[in-house]
């Protein structure tokens, strides 16, 4: 984007809804002056406030000092002794918590799993004793490729225990990706099982870490959960059967005192190009931030049943299935499957079944709700529900209005919590019972982030302009580097604008201080010389009662420099010309001429990651009709994109 350059903003979104005044008379953060006073003391004394926040955890050895050094290579907590695994579990065995459930699992083929804090701790503690048993030492690496079980819980908690440091990989990905990644990480040991159950059938997970091994030899040892019963070769003296091993294991493990910088794991994020990036996170800061967040943005209660419906390959899953909530002696409901099966209402009926109070999930998730029909939701007893969530891209206004009416049932705030694997936790979302919500808008800064909207040049951006998102202080759970390549690490994140941390978003500002993200800078496209966000246009297409979902790219046009090409995917009707032209004027009407069409093509799907990010540059390789040279390794579903290329012709 040319220096001083603003993103146009077209979506308009006037609609404001309060924070019920039930909620906020119970919530952790009930009133706006306390938010404002939280707010600006921690951005006019960050150590004294993440100081005080920090008398949350429970620590071995009091740090010296908080923070030291500025951004991006501040330490945090210097001097400090901690463990992770200690505070999500010994603390909590002192108190009534140890009888509680701490992990609620249901099984994708209906089973169900309940482990009480007290049973957690044992089996984390065996575990440990079990990874010790194989060698393994403070600081290895330590690769999980795991489907949603306990054991993966029981594996990164055994894994902090003793100081190693994991690696999660989802359990979708290639053997290739596994190879790459053992390889970057130098792992010892990987931890998988014999496979996974998704939407009726066996992935056969053993069988993609034996082809992983050929390529990646620091592996020394594997071992396997048992989980489908299905056949896997197990080669001697390199593969253990998990349940064998836990059979003679000593439930006797100390946490170990770690340095509050110490690394706590690793975790791939793709980048546009190139080979993936290895987010590190450390210990306290990381902890503190997670455990801070749920209690604001969550308003973890004793109480409280509370689902994050995301897979714990990905950062949500890290901080807002496992970190955050076991820390604060939550209660979590851990769902193993697909929100299709057996059949549609499967997330309705857990919900009612373990009367789950808080719910968190993705925009793309709840526009496959939208699609698959109300009566799903309509057949089950949602009135658990006090609080909903989402993360994971813009929500648009009208998948909001959904969430809000069919599941929320007009009676829940949604917070729409925006941050990325690099901040490690939430950073801006609307507090439940402190922020009137605006329906596509995740609001305001939590404290202790201090974000800005600027110019490539660097300066600040008025309101309703958009512009690079950044953040100007550091906090806590940031990452501390790209294992293996800190240039790369200053390059992506702190070369872009002087001083500050940048990954990437485009976001504007409204008059009253809110936040409205507009999707990845790579995403805006130019026409006619107006920048325009891909995301608004997708939003207006959405709001078409016809349109599933919706995705924007650009494309080279003669005239305008870029043309707007639409893949849009119909919640039921077949696509016809006369409902081109009806959608053309549709998005004319919602935010003018300026962001007219040049083609809608209609599509069964569009490419996503596996974190349900629509990939628009394998798009725009589709609509300018290029071979597309992009890494696919992220993709969810490898089959789109040849029946995207199919009905071009
Ligand atoms: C996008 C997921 C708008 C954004 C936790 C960000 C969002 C990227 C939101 C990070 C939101 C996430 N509103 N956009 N509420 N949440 N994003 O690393 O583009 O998988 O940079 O972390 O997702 O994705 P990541």
């Amino acid at each position: 984007m040319s220096e001083n350059a603003s993103i146009e903003s077209v979506l308009q979104e006037t609609r404001t809804f309060p924070p019920p005044s039930t909620f906020s008379a119970q919530a952790n953060i009930g009133s706006e002056e306390e938010y404002q006073e939280l707010w600006q003391r921690a951005k006019d004394d960050p150590a004294g406030f993440w100081g005080d926040m920090a008398q949350n955890l429970s620590w071995f050895q009091p740090y010296e000092s908080v923070m030291d050094g500025d951004m991006p290579n501040t330490k945090w907590f210097t001097g400090g002794k901690i463990n992770v695994s200690y505070n999500c579990l010994d603390r909590h065995l002192e108190t009534d918590r140890r009888n509680k459930a701490a992990i609620i699992w249901e099984g994708e083929t209906g089973e169900t799993r309940v482990l009480r804090y007290q049973d957690l701790h044992r089996e984390v503690c065996k575990f440990a004793n079990v990874l010790k048993g194989l060698g393994v030492e403070t600081g290895d690496r330590i690769t999980l490729y795991m489907p949603m079980i306990p054991e993966l819980t029981i594996a990164m908690l055994a894994c902090c225990r003793i100081g190693a440091v994991h690696s999660i990989i989802f359990g979708g990905f290639s053997a290739d990706a596994v190879a790459d990644r053992n390889n970057d990480a130098q792992a010892k040991l990987v931890i998988t099982a014999d496979g996974g159950w998704r939407r009726g059938k066996e992935i056969p997970l053993k069988a993609a870490v034996d082809a992983s091994l050929e390529k990646s030899p620091s592996v020394e040892n594997v071992v396997v959960v048992r989980r489908t019963g299905g056949d896997v070769d197990m080669v001697p003296d390199r593969d253990h059967w998990y349940h064998d091993l836990m059979q003679g294991a000593s439930a006797d493990c100390d946490a170990v005192e770690l340095d509050a910088e110490h690394p706590l794991f690793i975790l791939y994020t793709s980048g546009s190009t190139g080979k993936p990036k290895g987010v590190l996170h450390t210990s306290a800061g990381y902890l503190l931030g997670t455990t801070m967040t749920s209690k604001w943005v969550f308003d973890l209660k004793e109480d409280d049943t509370y689902w994050c419906t995301a897979d714990i390959g990905w950062i949500t899953g890290h901080s807002y299935i496992t970190y955050g909530p076991l820390s604060n002696g939550a209660s979590v409901v851990m769902y193993e499957g697909a929100p299709n099966w057996p059949d549609e209402g499967r997330f309705w009926e857990i919900v009612e079944k373990y009367q789950v109070s808080i719910f968190y999930t993705a925009p793309t998730a709840i526009r496959a709700f939208i699609k698959w029909g109300d009566q799903w939701p309509e057949k089950y007893d949602l009135s658990s529900l006090r609080l909903l969530g989402t993360v994971g891209e813009p929500i648009n206004p009208e998948a909001w209005m959904w969430y809000h009416q069919v599941i929320g049932q007009e009676r829940c705030p949604i917070v729409d919590t925006w941050w990325q694997t690099e901040t490690g936790g939430i950073m801006i979302s609307p507090l439940p019972g402190v922020t009137p919500t605006k329906p596509g808008s995740c609001a305001r800064p939590l404290p202790g982030v201090v974000p800005d909207i600027v110019t490539e040049a660097g300066e600040s951006l008025d309101a309703n302009q958009g512009g690079l998102l950044v953040m100007t202080q550091p906090w806590p759970h940031m990452l501390r580097t790209l294992y293996g390549d800190h240039d790369r690490f200053l390059e992506t994140y702190f070369s872009t604008i002087d001083g500050c941390y940048f990954a990437g978003d485009g976001a504007r500002r409204d008059d009253d201080g809110y936040i409205w993200v507009m999707g990845r800078v790579d995403d805006v496209i130019n026409v006619s010389g107006h920048r325009l966000s891909t995301m608004e246009v997708e939003s207006a297409l959405v709001a078409h009662d016809k349109v599933a979902e919706a995705a924007v790219v650009g494309f080279p046009h003669e005239i305008k420099g870029e043309g707007i090409c639409c893949f849009v995917t119909l919640k039921g009707d077949d696509g016809t010309d006369e409902l081109k032209k009806e959608l053309i004027q549709h998005v004319r009407e919602q935010i003018g001429a300026l962001a007219t069409p040049d083609q809608i093509r209609f599509a069964a799907s569009v490419p996503k990651t596996r974190s349900g990010k629509i990939m628009r540059r394998l798009l725009r390789d589709i609509a300018a009709g290029r071979e597309s040279t992009q890494d696919t390794t992220t993709l969810e579903d490898y089959t789109v994109l040849a029946k995207l290329r199919a009905e071009e012709e």
